[in-house]
């Protein structure tokens, strides 16, 4: 398995793969995500790879991409309650569901790690939504911790 940065040509490929994520969140929070995976939200990764503070890395098996990652540079300035903040984000994170449970996942943030790294980062960060046990389940093991909570009330 190859873990590299994507081609330009591979952004449709990476996009059935947004889509199955997209179905994962319509069905877990249907109160907040929008079912569909529309013109919009396909376009959405030529902003993904326009954007100079972003980049998305792929699992190729030689035959097919398997996987994908989108990380972004986060920068928060100081402010009076809060020192500064610099780190990576993983915005998006999905193993083709033919795929799971091979360790793809693993070897894609062994290189979001060693690239972090090697660019100066000392802390990566993502956030994701409670009902995504297995997701948790996979971040956990991978050495992610909780370090904050969202909380909500329906009224
Ligand atoms: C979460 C996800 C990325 C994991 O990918 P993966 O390639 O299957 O993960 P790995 O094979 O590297 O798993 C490593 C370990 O994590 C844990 N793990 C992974 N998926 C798990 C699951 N569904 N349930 C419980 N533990 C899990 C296991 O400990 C696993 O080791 P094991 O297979 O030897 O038991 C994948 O299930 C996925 O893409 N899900 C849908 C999209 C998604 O939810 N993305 C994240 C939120 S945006």
């Amino acid at each position: 398995m190859e873990i590299r940065f994507a081609k330009e040509d591979e952004l449709d490929r990476i996009n059935e793969l947004r889509k199955q994520v997209n179905d994962i969140h319509v069905e877990g929070k249907p109160d907040v995500f929008k079912p569909g995976f529309g013109a919009e939200l396909q376009k959405f990764i030529h902003e993904i790879w326009n954007d100079p503070d972003k980049k998305i890395i792929v699992a190729d098996n030689g035959e097919e991409i398997c996987g994908f990652a989108v990380i972004n540079h986060i920068n928060k300035p100081e402010n009076p309650f809060m020192k500064e903040r610099d780190f990576l984000d993983v915005d998006e994170f999905c193993v083709d569901k033919e795929f799971r449970r091979q360790g793809i996942a693993s070897e894609l943030v062994s290189f979001i790690k060693a690239y972090g790294k090697e660019q100066g980062f000392h802390r990566i960060e993502l956030n994701m939504w409670e009902f995504n046990q297995g997701a948790l389940a996979f971040y956990e093991a991978a050495g992610f911790e909780t370090y904050r909570r969202y909380m909500e009330m329906f009224v």
